[in-house]
């Protein structure tokens, strides 16, 4: 395993739309361990694959109970809305307040190509709508309703 280096928001390669990852090969499995490492060495609930500058459709996502590694992700369902304040490991130091839905149902696949429904709620559903974005190449700015002062 090793890091991998993080985007930063100006980089054209977040603002790209990334591609199906069809083969689920070591190559694949490389490149989910890689940003396992990268996202909590970076101490971020989320990373999505254009963030270490790779367009293929992957995210990892770790709300404090356990590593999702979601392949292909894609929100099929969703209900309700939520309002909190989010931030992005590609915008560091900017956090916002965004409205997302309340609960979200997602379709992926593992590392291994099997299929995964996830019923997500709150946080889980917020992470996931961030990072699904990211692979379509949208900032969570663009659902900033208004930016919130943090004291670091
Ligand atoms: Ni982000």
């Amino acid at each position: 395993m090793a890091l991998r280096k993080i985007v930063l928001e100006g980089d054209e390669v977040l603002t790209r739309k990334s591609r199906e990852v069809e083969k689920f090969d070591k190559r694949l499995h490389d490149l989910i361990d890689d940003m396992k490492e990268t996202m909590y060495q970076a101490n971020g609930v989320g990373l999505a694959a254009p963030q270490v500058g790779i367009l293929k459709r992957v995210v990892t996502i770790d709300i404090g109970d356990g590593c999702l590694e979601l392949v292909n992700p894609e929100i099929i369902g969703a209900k309700g809305e939520s309002e909190d304040v989010e931030g992005c490991l590609s915008v560091p130091g900017v956090y916002g307040v965004t409205v997302r839905p309340k609960e979200v149902l997602v379709i992926a696949q593992d590392r291994d190509g099997k299929e995964i429904h996830i019923t997500a709620t709150d946080l889980l559903a917020r992470a996931l709508c961030h990072e699904i974005d990211h692979l379509e190449g949208i900032l969570f700015r663009q659902h900033v309703k208004e930016y919130v002062e943090t004291e670091e």
